[in-house]
This record gives structure tokens, sequence and C-alpha cells, in this order.
């Protein structure tokens, strides 16, 4: 462990940090940092204050930060600070109907009241890990297909689709680079189907990924403070929120990524001009 910080871990998974200088970490410390990332899929880091810059510049530690417009943004219950009001959002990992979704997603807490709703992590990795032998035999080589969210608080189905809508497909069983841990990927939002299965089959299998992935036992509940910055594997870990029904809850998103949205996706544009209006609607 480096000199500059402290961790430990977060039950049932996460590395909570301590940092006595986000700016003035040795590279070995930088080094420790991502192996504590990159074990769990979820680092917890208090205490921090942080611009727009500053996160970005922290989070290019974990990956290359995307910096084009609209990659990076603020959500609030605050329409006049950011986008998603106090909706609730199912388990899902960020825009996984685009071939090449973001690697890690990152929250700092710009403003946040006490009690205000935790932000939930669902780990995949675990969840593949609690797999029984059979299901892992069954759901090894199977892919998923992904649709574009037109419902954020629950599941997106294929007759949901509109014109110009995209969908990818993306392997049931990922495997976390750094690591070599599998992971089960699909997440409740955006998983239409699983290839090459009956409707029925394909339902009770996505169920039976459900149960394992979003079982008590295996989330985080992060308890939002002032300074909070939680960097985590949007692709092993999954994220989730109930409900925001009051005191304020401000946060800062930045993303890492080989490609960004709109590069893989610049159809969207339109929509995400109009995000605002597609969120009330669809709450
Ligand atoms: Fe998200």
């Amino acid at each position: 462990m480096g000199s500059g910080f402290t961790h430990h871990q977060l039950a049932p998974f996460g590395v909570e940090v301590r940092i006595d200088d986000a700016k003035g970490l040795s590279a070995e410390e930088q080094a420790e940092l991502r192996r504590l990332y990159e074990r769990d899929g979820l680092l917890v880091v208090r205490g921090l204050e942080l611009t727009l810059d500053d996160q970005l510049e922290f989070c290019s530690l974990f990956g290359p930060v995307l910096r084009s417009e609209g990659e990076t943004y603020v959500i609030s219950n605050n329409p006049e600070k950011g986008i998603l009001a106090g909706a609730e959002l199912t388990f899902h990992s960020d825009i996984p109907y685009v071939p090449v979704p973001y690697a890690a997603g990152a929250l700092y807490g710009v403003e946040v009241s006490e009690g205000v709703s935790p932000t939930r992590f669902a780990s995949g990795m675990r969840a593949y890990e609690q797999a029984s032998p059979a299901l892992r035999e069954r759901i090894d080589g199977l892919n998923s297909i992904q649709m574009r969210t037109r419902t954020i608080d629950g599941r997106n189905r294929l007759t949901d689709a509109k014109p110009t809508d995209n969908c990818a497909v993306q392997a049931v069983v990922g495997r976390q680079a750094a690591t070599g841990r599998r992971y089960i990927f699909p997440g409740e939002t955006h998983s239409a189907a699983i290839i090459g299965l009956s409707e029925a089959d394909s339902e009770a299998l996505l169920e039976e990924l459900f149960a394992l992935l979003y079982a008590p036992e295996n989330i985080y509940d992060h308890e939002w403070r002032t300074g909070d910055l939680v960097i985590w594997d949007n692709l092993a870990v999954q994220h989730a929120r109930k409900p925001v029904t009051g005191g304020i809850r401000t946060l800062q998103r930045v993303s890492t990524g080989r490609f960004a949205y709109w590069d893989q996706y610049p159809l969207d544009r339109e929509t995400f001009e109009k995000l605002k209006e597609l969120v009330s609607e669809v709450a």
C-alpha cells in the first residue's frame, strides 16, 4: 500500500480509500489505487474537493476519460442544476446498447444532504462466482440484445424499439481484462432477450440472472456525502437508485472509455438535446 492513502474493504464488495493529496500521488501509489479499483470494480474516495477538471484528471488514472460535450454532466433532483429529477433507475450498465459501452463511470458528490437516495451497486463478478456450475455452463457463449433506453425505471423490451433506435449484442458473460474475473453482464433495464432462446426460456434465464445479481447480499448501497467520489467498472458492476424523494442530491458524472457515446451513436444527438423532456416523459 502506498503511503499517501489508506484503504479498507467495503461490504459486500468495493474498496474505500482516504487520500491525503489526490494530486500528489506517486506513480507507485497511482498503480496501487488502480489495482484496488480493479479488484472489485468499485472504489470510493471520501472527502475530496473536485472541480470537473479535477475529476477528469483523477479519473484518468483509471482509463481514458471522455471529455467531449455530453460525456460529462450533472445529475440532480434540482432541475436547474442537472438531469434525471427524482426518477427511480433500475439496475443497468450505462449505454450497453452501443458496441463499446463506457469502461468506467464516476460520480462526485457536489452537494448532497444526509440520507438522500443512495446509489446502489450490484457486482456481476460476484453474481457469476455465485452461479452454480450448471448455470455457468448454460450461459457460457450466450449473447444478449441490449436495447436503447426508452424506460429508465424498468425493462426495455423489443416491442419498445422505435425507428433509429440503436441496439447492440453483448456477451452474457464478460471477462474483466485486468483481473480475468468473469462477470454476468445483462442488466435489468436494457436486456431485451437472450439470443437463440424462446421468449419464455429467455425470460426465465434473465430472471435467474437478475435474482443472483440483485440479491440483497450482493448490493452495496453508497450513502452519499458531499465530497465523495465513486468510480466503478461500468461493465462488471451495475448501478441503480430508488426514487429521490427529498433533500439535495447533485452529482457530477464523468466516464472513461475507448469511444465516446456520440461517436458510436451520432443519431442520438437530437435526443440528448431533449433529454430533460424525455426523462419527464418516461419517468
Ligand atoms: Fe446510469
